[in-house]
């Protein structure tokens, strides 16, 4: 069954293709504003980041972030309209990011995008944040075969998904504690290299020996959940020890535990699922060691692989328009009365 019935956020229409989607994106600390034209060329995608304003506490401020919003959607809007050519009146859909995220940042969006849709008169679509970044994937491979395995890893999430089609998902497996992103982004703030940590981490990787330091890897054999509180513990007391060795052999030898647990219980994944195609994506897929061992286990087993361009990794409004075309194609709107859910679930 599809995810989006029996859902307040979507109502059954016609099935229509909207030539220009404007997408609105702004769950966390990244205010995004994007168009689309025909679900696949972006014309516009200005993405402007709230990092220097939350660098100095190590993390995301939700009132910080609330009122930068406010502060950059208009002007972000009108930016992306001039860039593409086109005038309000041109659009033919608005899409925006319903949840999960930040109450007060989800709701800035959907009160924007719910005027503009009311104004406008055009269909409003509401878009869940993690099906977004799972559609990121899909503007490299439009075509996946089915079923698809999805490795979903951002900053507030770690997901193992099955996709039977676009809509009909199982989620395979979850994280108990902190998700891969949020690992990366404290191990960061420990050594002092700031937020957010993944870019960091990876950059100071390069220049270290990810043999150096064994650390454990958790839940490495059971099932497809994941824990990586445990493993943050341990590089947090690794710090103290007197073998501590270099900043670079801890980032070299943390993100090979990562990338060693995602990659196993995905691959793992799509051998029980007998999948046709693996798709990563989230911020964590900018990863470049997880995108490499991904794109190399996919291969072993003779299936495709997919991940978004790095640029449309982390949070962006372009995968949000995406998964409205996808949305609009099998017809879905959204009611007026779309509500931000900061809990809001994939299934
Ligand atoms: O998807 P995203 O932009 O925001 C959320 O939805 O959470 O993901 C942000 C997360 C941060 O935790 C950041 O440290 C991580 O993605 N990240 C990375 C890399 N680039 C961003 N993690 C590992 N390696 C990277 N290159
Ligand atoms: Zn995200």
């Amino acid at each position: 069954m599809s995810c989006r019935e029996n859902n307040g956020n979507y109502i059954k229409c016609e099935p229509f293709a909207p030539e220009y989607i404007l997408g609105l994106e702004s769950s966390c600390d990244e205010t995004s504003v994007a168009i689309l034209r025909g679900g696949q060329e972006i014309l516009a995608n200005l993405v402007s980041s709230q990092i220097p304003l939350h660098a100095k506490y190590g993390g995301v401020v939700p009132e910080v972030a609330c009122r930068a919003h406010m502060e950059v959607i208009n002007p972000l809007i009108e930016e992306a309209l001039e860039q593409s050519g086109l005038k309000l009146s041109d659009l033919n859909a608005v899409a925006v990011t319903c949840g999960p995220g930040l109450v007060g940042a989800v709701l800035l969006g959907v009160a924007c995008a719910k005027t503009l849709a009311g104004c406008l008169d055009i269909p409003l679509i509401g878009v869940n944040h993690m099906e977004g970044h799972l559609f990121s994937a899909l503007l490299e491979t439009p075509d996946l075969p089915m079923p698809m395995v999805c490795l979903l890893v951002s900053g507030g999430h770690t997901m193992i998904i099955k996709a039977d089609n676009p809509g009909e998902y199982t989620v395979l497996g979850s994280t108990r504690d902190d998700a891969a992103g949020e690992a990366f982004d404290k191990v960061s703030k420990a050594l002092g290299l700031g937020y957010p940590g993944g870019p960091k981490i990876q950059a100071l990787a390069e220049k270290g020996s990810r043999e150096a330091i064994k650390f454990a890897r958790p839940m490495l054999n059971e099932g497809f959940d994941f824990s990586f509180s445990g493993l943050k513990t341990a590089v947090l007391l690794h710090l103290n020890s007197p073998e501590r060795g270099s900043d670079a052999d801890i980032c070299a030898s943390f993100q090979e535990a990562v990338v060693d647990v995602l990659s196993t219980k995905v691959l793992r994944a799509v051998r029980r699922c007998q999948a046709k195609s693996l798709a990563l994506a989230g911020g964590v897929a900018a990863n470049k060691a997880l995108r490499e061992r991904l794109a190399d286990g996919a291969k072993r087993l003779g299936i495709t692989f997919t991940c978004p361009q790095l640029e449309l990794c982390t949070d962006n409004a372009v995968m949000i328009a995406k998964a409205a075309w996808e949305l609009a194609r099998e017809g879905w709107r959204s009611p007026l009365s779309l509500d931000a859910k900061p809990n809001l679930e994939l299934v």
